[in-house]
């Protein structure tokens, strides 16, 4: 595996694959990898013979208040991980790099950025799409892999694809769960035992919304409340949203079908906590 740490050294090595008639995917990330990273990056092998991996801890998608300097990193371990699932390059560029002085250029997705995770972290979306527009403009990937563990990222990201005719399929990779069904996360390192025990109760809140869903129940107002009682039924929580929404277009819908995705955002003590599901089978095999 080549560690590529400069732009122009990306471009370069990019131009001379597709001489070669190798085909790319892309799967951008922040580091820490764990089984969530590593199957994406196993995914993108599936599609392609060239996989690169971007590690980038991207400033611009973080707000004053959260701390990018205590983003957890670990680059070597990163390293071997990657390696050891048989990626091409690990992309690591310097902020500088990415954003170099003069830097004033935004790519900004409107509507659905101001739903959900949108309405805490108002200019994290604008961070997502700017950075991953550079890096698809730098990899020119045929394909780019995502989690839908951050599905709300996903379905901005396509929208930014579609509108700006960006030449990249996107793939979405299912959520990816620890034995006990709590989703795979890089901030569950932040939780005490006592919070990742307490941290279940997403994962109970979904099941008991697909349980409730199976019996009968379309109405999205009495399934969130089932789910505000199992999270709280946990212990103290800070709910940020329970939100029964159309997965394409992210707006809020009063019947369950299977274009709907249950998505839950809970502070468990510090650590913001996502998850979500399709409720009726066909939507998804997360739950
Ligand atoms: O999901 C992430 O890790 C980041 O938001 C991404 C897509 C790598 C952009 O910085």
């Amino acid at each position: 595996m080549e560690i590529i740490k400069t732009v122009a050294e990306m471009s370069r090595w990019v131009q001379e694959q597709r001489t070669k008639g190798h085909t790319l995917a892309l799967v951008p990330t922040m580091g820490f990898f764990h089984e969530g990273h590593l199957s994406l990056m196993r995914r993108a092998g599936e599609l392609v013979d060239r996989v690169i991996v971007s590690l980038f801890v991207n400033p611009s998608q973080f707000a004053a208040h959260e701390d990018l300097d205590a983003y957890p990193r670990a680059f070597a371990r990163d390293a071997a991980l990657a390696e050891a699932e048989g990626v091409a390059v690990l992309f690591c560029p310097e902020v500088d790099d990415i954003y170099p002085p003069g830097f004033q250029t935004t790519v900004a997705v409107s509507e659905l950025t101001s739903k959900l995770c949108g309405k805490s972290r108002p200019h994290h979306f604008a961070g997502v799409t700017t950075v991953v527009a550079k890096l698809f403009n730098i990899v020119a990937p045929q394909y780019a892999v995502f989690g839908e563990k951050d599905f709300q990222q996903l379905a901005v990201i396509r929208r930014m694809v579609r509108d700006l005719n960006m030449q990249v399929s996107l793939v979405g990779h299912a959520i990816v769960r620890e034995k006990d069904g709590l989703a795979i996360s890089s901030r569950n390192a932040y939780l005490s035992k006592a919070e990742r025990r307490q941290a279940l109760c997403l994962w109970h809140a979904l099941q008991e919304a697909k349980a409730l869903v199976q019996a009968g129940e379309r109405h999205s107002g009495r399934v969130a409340k089932r789910v505000r009682d199992v999270l709280l039924a946990h212990g103290p929580c800070q709910i940020d949203y329970i939100e029964l929404v159309n997965r394409d277009t992210l707006e809020r819908s009063s019947t369950i079908d299977h274009r709907v995705l249950l998505a839950l955002a809970v502070r468990i003590g510090t650590t913001r906590l996502i998850d979500n599901a399709c409720l009726l089978h066909g939507g998804d095999k997360n739950v």
